[in-house]
């Protein structure tokens, strides 16, 4: 028997982990879904009381604070949020005796290494963001160190904001030409994907807390995603002319890292979970967000 609380579900990882316990998780299983409304992870007395009363078995903590440009000038509640709330959530957790699946991102890595990162490589993140989802990896394991934390990066899905939907969303709109950084490499990463590997490291029964990393296979940019997307867009609807430009042309306020290709080869051995093709989840997924758009415009 298995008492899960998931909080921030409302988020893309959230929603997505909640569409596939309600379709397939056994009647043994039983989940608890919160977001800051019901429970905010940076009050400490709510989670207290939040997690006393709940008598889980798990805690899946998809709350976080995304907003990668906009960290940067709001230090505090990123901090609060991507740092300070897993501590909160691992130190009843420990008490407990409650198991924490975690995500974390690979913006703690500075993108300066030329080889797949593994979990044994030195974080050194460059902005706010990463800076706070790096100090939540070191508060969860210090304070509960049997946790599962699970690095990822580009996150999409129907849900929320993510590239996938701003670039559906531009060729929609008719715009005429898009321009997207080619010089930051990695690997985008389905949210439904990432959603059935924490499921089957739920499954398991193969615990073994530590750090693992989880993206979609293979290796692009941003700018060959957008390609892929501009090439499967439904009749009737124009693409873009796509140009590719360096990060320096975009200037963000956050700095990205420009390489961020993780090695999966941890979390494949240990759960013995398959990773898709990241072009064949943006393919798989893409008439479900294109979908998804159409309805909010409506
Ligand atoms: N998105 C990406 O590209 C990406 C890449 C790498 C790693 N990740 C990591 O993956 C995880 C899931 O990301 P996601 O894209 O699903 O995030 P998301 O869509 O931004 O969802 C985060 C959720 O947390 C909620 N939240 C914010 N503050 C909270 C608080 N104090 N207490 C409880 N809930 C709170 C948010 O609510 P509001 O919307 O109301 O604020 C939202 O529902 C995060 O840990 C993120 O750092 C994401």
């Amino acid at each position: 028997m298995m008492k899960i609380l998931v909080t921030g579900s409302n988020g893309q990882l959230g929603r997505e982990l909640r569409r596939l316990f309600e379709k397939d998780a056994d009647t043994e299983t039983v989940v608890v879904y919160a977001d800051v409304d019901t429970l905010d992870i940076t009050d400490r007395k709510a989670v207290e009381a939040f997690l006393r009363q709940g008598e889980f078995t798990h805690i899946i903590n998809c709350a976080a604070y995304t907003a990668v440009d906009k960290a940067e000038e709001d230090k505090a509640l990123c901090n609060a949020i991507n740092a300070e709330g897993p501590g909160n959530l691992a130190r009843l957790a420990e008490e407990l005796g409650y198991k924490i699946i975690h995500i974390s991102t690979d913006y703690v890595f500075d993108g300066t290494s030329h080889r797949p990162l593994t979990e044994s490589d030195k974080p050194s993140p460059l902005g706010v963001y990463g800076t706070t989802k790096r100090r939540g990896e070191t508060a969860l394991l210090g304070l509960a160190p049997d946790s599962v934390i699970i690095r990822t990066a580009g996150l999409y899905s129907p849900f929320g904001h993510n590239f996938v939907k701003t670039m559906l969303s531009l060729a929609l709109e008719g715009r005429k030409q898009v321009r997207v950084v080619y010089d930051q490499i990695g690997a985008p990463t389905s949210a439904r994907d990432l959603a059935a590997a924490i499921y089957s490291v739920l499954g398991s029964n193969k615990w073994k807390g530590g750090i693992y990393h989880y993206s979609n296979e293979g290796v692009c940019s941003w700018y060959d995603v957008a390609r892929e997307i501009f090439d499967n867009l439904p009749d009737g609807v124009k693409s873009p002319e796509l140009v590719p430009i360096l990060s320096s042309e975009y200037a963000a306020p956050a700095a990205r890292p420009l390489y961020g290709v993780l090695d999966h080869s941890r979390i494949r051995a240990t759960y013995d979970i398959s990773i898709p093709h990241w072009r064949h989840s943006l393919k798989r997924d893409l008439p479900e967000i294109l979908n998804s758009l159409k309805t909010s415009a409506s």
